[in-house]
């Protein structure tokens, strides 16, 4: 450990910036960053299922990368900006990527859909998904154990303007 590094179970404080506003908290150097937004923020979009970094249900964007919330810890959010699913839709109407999903039916419990979302999101930023292979492989790093992924599938290339069927 660095000398900069705080201790485990030291409280330290934390100024970061969730959905475009700042935060200035005192956090146990051990809360991870899920659990910060979940339980501190109330930001509960952002899901747990693994909590070992497998599933992906727990992604969120750090300056705009997509990582598992569950494997950081929240004093690693400090001066940077968090987007969670949240931010996609601040005023509760849908952003297309949202409508795409709905429309192809790519949800079915939704326990995994927040982490799709921000995994699609970071890469449709980059550009669009210009096909199934393409899509499949931005998918690739999250899991879902009921829908299915044919659906999201589509629902990228729609948001990319792909024909599909
Ligand atoms: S809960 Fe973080 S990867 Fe599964
Ligand atoms: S929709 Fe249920 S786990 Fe993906």
């Amino acid at each position: 450990m660095t000398e900069q590094e705080p201790a485990p179970g030291e409280v330290v404080r934390l100024a970061t910036t969730v959905n475009g506003r700042p935060y200035e908290e005192v956090v146990d150097s051990r809360l991870t960053l899920a659990d910060f937004l979940r339980g501190r923020l109330r930001l509960t979009g952002t899901h747990l299922g693994c909590e070992h970094g497998v599933c992906g249900a727990c992604t969120v964007l750090l300056d705009g990368a997509a990582v598992r919330s569950c494997l950081m810890l929240a004093v690693q959010a400090e001066g940077h900006a968090v987007e969670t699913v949240e931010s996609l839709a601040p005023d509760g109407e849908l952003n297309p990527l949202q409508e795409a999903f709905s429309a192809r039916h790519a949800v079915q419990c939704g326990f995994c859909t927040s982490g799709f979302l921000m995994s699609a999101t970071e890469a449709l930023r980059a550009g669009p998904v210009r096909t199934e292979e393409e899509a499949r492989d931005v998918l690739s790093g999250n899991i879902c154990r009921c829908t299915g992924y044919a659906g999201m599938v589509r629902a990228l290339l729609d948001v990319s303007g792909v024909d599909g069927e």
